[in-house]
């Protein structure tokens, strides 16, 4: 039984949590979760929004996966993701933006990966008011942290048979500190001639994802522009509902949609668990239950493939739960399916 910490978050969190767990369990494969709680809801118990006993958890077992949580907006307590990303040294933010099949969306055949790095930029969390009608924000960069997120990025291109890397910045103004994310991420593609090496200007590559998102592969930025593009990326595909995405440190990894909490769909038992979902098919990959992991992503893409049990977001009046166990189902005829096939095979040897 593999240990796996899980945190719900807040939101529509433990809404889509539920459908998460519910349908991993349903592809057989045993988990035994470390339940945690974070965010504002614990904030009174512990005084602080992350306790050491999840970070505790998390190293322990080097394999989380979480719903959205809430930082309030500008005032109140530093955001919980930046701070675990930060504190866990979780470098790396992978976000796959692929067509889904029966996802009514404007394009067809998108299959992009964005890489964000995921602990510097103007999310260090540098900034200092000046006097009452002045506040400043400091963009730091870094060439150690800017070299690791494009090797990252090239890396996972070799590894997955990708043909280009694009490294997204805005260099022709931030001169010094997104001209060394530059720099680094040309140096590092010298490493990798088999991979095409192009560079973009992130204005520039908003207008061209949204006229021609098939030209590109694999993006790497650094953490603010990674933030929006990935939204923009998860908006060609169909919307944050079906987002899922990764964290990656050293030896640990987190999984989390690429949404937020979604406050106002909190209770409503309508968002959409497929970003949840696919987060855990990325997990269950990671953690080598790749059968489970092909099973689960499967039942997804036919759940919404045949449209008759999705969420509203996708043009059902289904609701979340409706959705995971739509998703189940398709599971269930798969695993029928298999043994019965497994079963002829026996006999075949029997015989
Ligand atoms: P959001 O991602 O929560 O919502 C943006 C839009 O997408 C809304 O219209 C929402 O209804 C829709 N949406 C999001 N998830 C959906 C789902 N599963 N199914 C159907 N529709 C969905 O972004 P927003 O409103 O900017 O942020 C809300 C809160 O979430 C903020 O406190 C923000 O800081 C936090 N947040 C947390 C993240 C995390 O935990 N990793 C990531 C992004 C935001």
């Amino acid at each position: 039984m593999r240990n796996i910490t899980l945190m719900p978050g807040d939101g529509i969190g433990p809404e889509i949590t539920e459908a998460m767990v519910k349908t991993v369990e349903a592809t057989g494969v045993k988990i035994n979760w470390e339940r945690f709680e974070a965010g504002a809801d614990v904030l009174e118990k512990y005084g602080t929004p992350l306790p050491d006993h999840v970070l505790d958890s998390i190293k322990k077992n080097k394999v989380a996966i979480k719903g959205p949580l809430t930082t309030p907006i500008g005032t109140g307590f530093r955001s919980v993701n930046v701070t675990l990303r930060r504190e866990l040294d979780l470098y790396a933010c992978l976000r796959p933006a692929k067509t889904i099949k029966g996802v009514k969306t404007r394009f067809e055949n998108i299959d992009l990966i964005i890489v964000r790095e995921n602990t510097e930029d103007l999310y260090a969390g540098i900034e200092r008011q000046i006097d009452a009608d002045t506040a400043e924000s400091i963009k730091r960069n870094t060439r150690g942290a800017s070299e690791r997120i494009v090797k990252f990025a090239f890396e996972y291109a070799v590894k997955e048979n990708r043909k280009k890397v694009t490294a997204v910045t805005k260099a022709n103004i931030c001169k010094l500190s997104d001209g060394l994310f530059l720099e680094a991420a040309r140096k590092v593609a010298e490493n990798y001639p088999q991979i095409q090496y192009e560079e973009c200007l992130v204005d520039n590559m908003c207008m061209q994802l949204v006229q021609n998102p098939e030209f590109y592969d694999v993006l790497v930025l650094p953490n603010m522009y990674g933030d929006i593009v990935s939204d923009l990326a998860a908006g060609l595909i169909g919307g944050l509902g079906v987002a899922p995405g990764a964290n990656y440190g050293h030896d640990l990894v987190l999984f989390e949609p690429v949404h937020g909490s979604a406050p106002s769909l909190k209770g409503k038992n309508i968002a959409n668990p497929t970003a949840l979902i696919l987060s855990a098919v990325m997990m269950l990959n990671h953690i080598g239950e790749t059968k489970a992991a092909d099973k689960l992503y499967n039942a997804v893409i036919k759940v919404i493939e045949k449209g008759e049990t999705v969420t509203p977001d996708l043009g059902g009046v289904n609701s979340t739960m409706e959705m995971a166990d739509a998703i189940v189902e398709e599971i269930k005829k798969m695993s029928s399916g298999f043994n019965l096939f497994e079963k002829a095979k026996l006999e075949l040897y029997e015989n």
